[in-house]
């Protein structure tokens, strides 16, 4: 039994390795089953027990050999074939034409709109699409009588509880699970009774922001919010706030910025006055502070909202709203490369 052993090595050993047909032909002489190793083991089983232990470990280590062989070889010719079959490969010819799908516009839109908030330190939340009457009016001070809350305004789905109005809603969400400073920047779909036309639909996208802390003044509001539209339209816009009302802000105001198309000579898309509004924003109401346990003699914060779909309007001149829902590929293509 020795003496094949020795040989069985010797053959195993000199048995030369040239192309993958010889691996091919490797395994089938010593490793598989009718192979030469498998042979010995069969006979081992009859050999005398004090001759074991001795034979068997050789037999081990003869077997490991032959493995060990088989795999580089393998592996050598394996990958030689695959490098071959990489400069096989044609690079002049034309490449498969596969559509790769593109973004919405309004994805688009958001995404640039969250990435400007995050380099200013803003973190990116969402709240529930069905709220209730507190997130949605009450802790935002909104009055008990007041017309948003109003049947024509608002989807309704159970009593004290509808799809909600705005994404203010989500800010009431945050001040009551946070801790001041609270820096947060909030997308998502909002939803109001309204008759679809070119200008309106019933639900459309909007995009609220919050910043909570000691000392946070109108400055600071004026100065992000110009920091933002320069990020996004270009550092030549011009923005102007106009006083105005909102219940969860005091002061309020609406920022418009200098139009887009006739730089703010007047055109058709401005009505000839030389500016666009897209936002609201204010300070936060001290009400509004205190509804969600955050101390109004503590924090200050300014908050501010804006719909998406108008944005983009004026970004890709979209005329129609509904042009945005109504999935159409033509549409939709024109935004493939963005
Ligand atoms: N929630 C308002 C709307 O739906 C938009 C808005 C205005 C949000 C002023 C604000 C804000 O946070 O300060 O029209």
């Amino acid at each position: 039994m020795k003496e094949r052993l020795e040989a069985l090595l010797n053959k195993i050993e000199s048995f030369e390795i040239k192309a993958i047909e010889q691996t091919e032909q490797f395994r089938l002489q010593f490793l598989s089953k009718k192979g030469e190793l498998n042979d010995l083991f069969e006979e081992f089983k009859s050999i005398p027990n004090e001759y074991k232990r001795e034979i068997g470990q050789k037999l081990n280590v003869l077997k490991n050999k032959a493995q060990e062989k088989f795999d580089e070889a393998n592996n050598k010719f394996s990958s030689d074939k695959l490098k071959n079959t990489k400069s096989e490969i044609e690079l002049t010819l034309p490449s498969e034409v596969d559509f790769a799908g593109s973004r919405h516009p309004l994805a688009i839109v958001e995404n640039e709109i969250v990435e400007i908030f995050k380099r200013l330190g803003f973190v990116y939340e969402d709240g529930p699409e069905i709220e209730d009457d507190w997130h949605n009016f009450s802790a935002l001070n909104f009055p008990e009588n007041h017309p948003a809350r109003d049947m024509q305004d608002t989807f309704f789905i159970a009593e004290e509880i509808a799809l909600r109005t705005h994404t203010s809603s989500v800010q009431v969400r945050l001040m009551e699970n946070q801790n001041p400073p609270i820096r947060a920047i909030m997308p998502g779909r909002v939803y109001r009774n309204e008759a679809i036309s070119a200008r309106a639909n019933c639900f459309f996208h909007q995009i609220e922001g919050i910043y909570i802390d000691e000392k946070v003044s109108f400055a600071d509001l004026k100065q992000t919010l110009f920091y933002f539209v320069q990020q996004l339209f270009g550092n030549d816009i011009n923005v102007r706030f106009r006083p105005s009302y909102f219940p969860f802000t005091e002061p309020s105001a609406e920022m418009d910025i200098s139009c887009l198309l006739c730089k703010g000579k007047g055109c058709n898309v401005c009505k000839y006055t030389g500016w666009l509004e897209i936002l609201g924003c204010g300070m936060i109401d001290p009400n509004v502070l205190k509804a969600s346990n955050i101390d109004p003699e503590k924090y200050t914060g300014f908050a501010f909202g804006m719909g998406i779909e108008r944005i983009a309007m004026l970004k890709f001149e979209v005329k129609d709203l509904r042009t945005y829902f109504s999935n159409d590929t033509r549409f939709l293509k024109q935004f493939e490369s963005i």
